[in-house]
């Protein structure tokens, strides 16, 4: 489904980063960076270009390929990984940084994956997420089409538990990133450290 949708010139987020990243990067200690179904690599990218060690997961295969064409583009390196986030291993106290933007999967793959996230941050390693909400489906301007793929804070806390939470809130913003994400948007961002 994802090769279909990135199968083409265009990068259907934008080659920006996403705004919240954009925000707040710097929240992560500098080192090295693992982003969650990175797709087309907008975000991995910025962070190579900000001094990160870049490593970007997805499955489709066609995203990562246009990702590592914008690293090419813009005269960096990222490294890539083809891999379902429902087997992927990220180990062990490994990343400084763990990035999930919009990385909206089913909630059994979500919850085993957000577990193995607190184990695979290094001490003080920050991970930062925004996703949609359930609210989000009210709006029709991008996200994915049913509730069960959705996130709440409520839920991440429990999922993330052994986070210390910067930051964890639900809000409504506009989403103008690529032909995608277009216009007002009900999300919830996260920042938590594994202290
Ligand atoms: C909404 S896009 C977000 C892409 C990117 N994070 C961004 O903000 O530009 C969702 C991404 O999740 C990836 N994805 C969905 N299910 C996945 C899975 N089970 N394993 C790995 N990647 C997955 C898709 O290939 C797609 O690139």
């Amino acid at each position: 489904m994802w090769d279909e949708k990135y199968d083409g010139a265009e990068y259907i987020y934008g080659t920006e980063p996403n705004t919240f990243l954009h925000d707040n990067f710097t929240a992560m200690p500098l080192g090295k960076v693992l982003c969650l179904a990175e797709g087309e690599g907008r975000n991995a990218v910025f962070l190579a270009r900000q001094g990160y060690k870049v490593t970007a997961v997805d499955s489709s295969i066609i995203g990562l390929k246009k990702a590592e064409k914008l690293a090419d583009e813009n005269d960096c390196t990222i490294e890539i990984v083809h891999a379902d986030l429902e087997d992927f291993d990220p180990g062990l106290k490994k990343w400084d940084g763990i990035v999930s933007i919009f990385c909206h999967i089913p909630l059994h793959i979500r919850k085993k994956l957000h577990k193995k996230i607190v184990h695979a941050l290094k001490t003080n390693g920050v991970f930062l997420l925004e996703a949609y909400t359930a609210a989000q489906l009210a709006h029709g301007t991008g996200g994915p089409p049913t509730e069960d793929l959705m996130m709440s804070a409520e839920l991440l806390r429990e999922e993330l538990n052994g986070l210390e939470f910067k930051q964890l809130q639900e809000l409504e913003r506009d989403v103008i990133e690529g032909s995608y994400h277009s216009g007002r948007g009900a999300v919830v961002q996260a920042i938590g450290r594994l202290g």
